[in-house]
């Protein structure tokens, strides 16, 4: 209970400056936890890692450059353009300054908006989840449907349309994104 305190103190000084970011963690993290009701994810940890999960959205990019590089020295931006830089450094401020020791949430944390190959529910579940909420006008109602019944064809989908929309904006696609869907490609058929 005691790092919950922590952690929402630490978000609502971060996220202050930023309602709409704080109505988007209290959005995703309503969709997070009936996903992981529905899938059988602890609740506790995916409401840490919900809340954690854009708490350096708004940090200063030099000092959030500084703290990865203090824990990432040879970071490859194949895999994390600079884009994803505020999900490796939450998982680094949640390790270092917060205390988080559970290596699932780190994980859910730090691969919220890459993805990666051979992801575990609670990963995909804050991802998904990140993606589908209700302040993504942009996103579909089948995709939301099809969240409640199929959390990886939901994840698949969603990560179809993400990277098609990064293509078609030239933006930089992850490696890790692109091997996370290669593993779906490989489940789907390619469907
Ligand atoms: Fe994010
Ligand atoms: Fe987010």
């Amino acid at each position: 209970m005691f790092l919950l305190f922590r952690i929402k103190r630490a978000l609502s000084k971060k996220l202050k400056a930023d309602p709409l970011r704080m109505q988007h963690v209290k959005n995703m993290m309503k969709v997070a936890l009936r996903l992981a009701s529905i899938n059988g994810v602890d609740q506790k940890k995916t409401k840490i890692a919900c809340l954690l999960h854009d708490l350096l959205k708004l940090e200063d990019p030099i000092k959030l450059k500084e703290l990865i590089i203090s824990q990432f020295p040879s970071i490859d931006t194949e895999a994390f353009p600079e884009v994803t830089w505020h999900a490796l450094g939450a998982k680094v401020y949640a390790e270092v300054v917060l205390g988080v020791s559970d290596q699932d949430i780190l994980n859910a944390i730090m691969y919220h908006t890459t993805g990666r190959p051979g992801m575990s529910k609670l990963e995909k579940i804050v991802a998904l989840a990140d993606y589908i909420e209700e302040g993504r006008t942009f996103v579909g109602e089948e995709i939301r449907k099809l969240a409640d019944e199929d959390l990886d064809k939901a994840l698949y989908l969603s990560m179809i349309e993400i990277t098609d929309y990064l293509a078609n904006n030239n933006l930089p696609i992850s490696s890790l994104t692109k091997r996370a869907l290669e593993e779906y490609q490989q489940l789907y058929g390619g469907n």
